[in-house]
């Protein structure tokens, strides 16, 4: 699948993308909420990749790199289906010199259209870490709901972490200005779950 706004598009990455990728994830502000990173080696990235086809084939994981006239600028896509239940979860990561850009809205925009209309879903949840007020703060601006924090959900490195919940059902994300956005899905996406 290829997911294309007015200045950025979503892609499945390649292994060309490795050297882009392990710049961005090398940036401890980027990965300081996260249960990996920051990368040291180019290698992880490259492990990250080449992960990606086989999680998309068996149904669980579909992710795509940002980009920006042809520049990868961050990651974006859908993991945890739950096919009966019509939902996943969304997660979006960007390198630092794109925060406040506008790419987190156009890139969230172009999963959102893809989530409810090419693929059918009911509901999209984000899940962050209450201390990523930013990344929390992000979210509600463009329409997602906080529906509370879940205790211990979570181990990073031994220790147990909450996270907090935030959701957009279908009707939700139809009444908001993310629903105007221009997109164009090519391609399909089909789970064998
Ligand atoms: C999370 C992320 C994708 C958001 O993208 P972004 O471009 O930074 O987000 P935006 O600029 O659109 O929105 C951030 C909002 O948080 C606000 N904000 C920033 N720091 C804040 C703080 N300390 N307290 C409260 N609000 C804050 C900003 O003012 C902005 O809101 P506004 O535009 O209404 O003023 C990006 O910051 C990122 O990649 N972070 C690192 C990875 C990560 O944590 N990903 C999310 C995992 S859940």
């Amino acid at each position: 699948m290829v997911v294309r706004g007015s200045a950025y598009s979503l892609r499945y990455l390649t292994q060309d993308d490795a050297p882009a990728l392990f710049q961005l994830g090398s940036d401890p502000d980027v990965t300081r909420f996260f249960s990996w990173g920051p990368y040291r080696e180019q290698a992880e990235a490259e492990a990250f990749i080449a992960s990606l086809g086989e999680q998309r084939e068996r149904g669980e994981r579909l992710e795509f790199g940002i980009f920006r006239n042809g520049r990868l600028i961050g990651i974006t896509g859908l993991s945890d289906f739950s096919q009966r239940d019509r939902r996943a979860v969304i997660g979006t990561w960007l390198g630092r010199s794109h925060w406040g850009s506008g790419a987190n809205r156009e890139s969230k925009a172009l999963v959102l259209a893809m989530a409810f209309r090419a693929l059918g879903l009911n509901r999209v949840t984000a899940l962050a870490s209450p201390q990523n007020v930013r990344s929390i703060a992000a979210l509600q601006r463009l329409g997602f709901v906080h529906e509370g924090v879940l205790r211990g959900w979570h181990i990073h490195a031994g220790t147990p972490r909450d996270v907090a919940v935030l959701r957009i059902l279908r009707d939700e994300w139809e009444r908001t200005p993310l629903a105007e956005v221009p997109v164009e899905i090519e391609g399909s996406y089909s789970q064998r779950k």
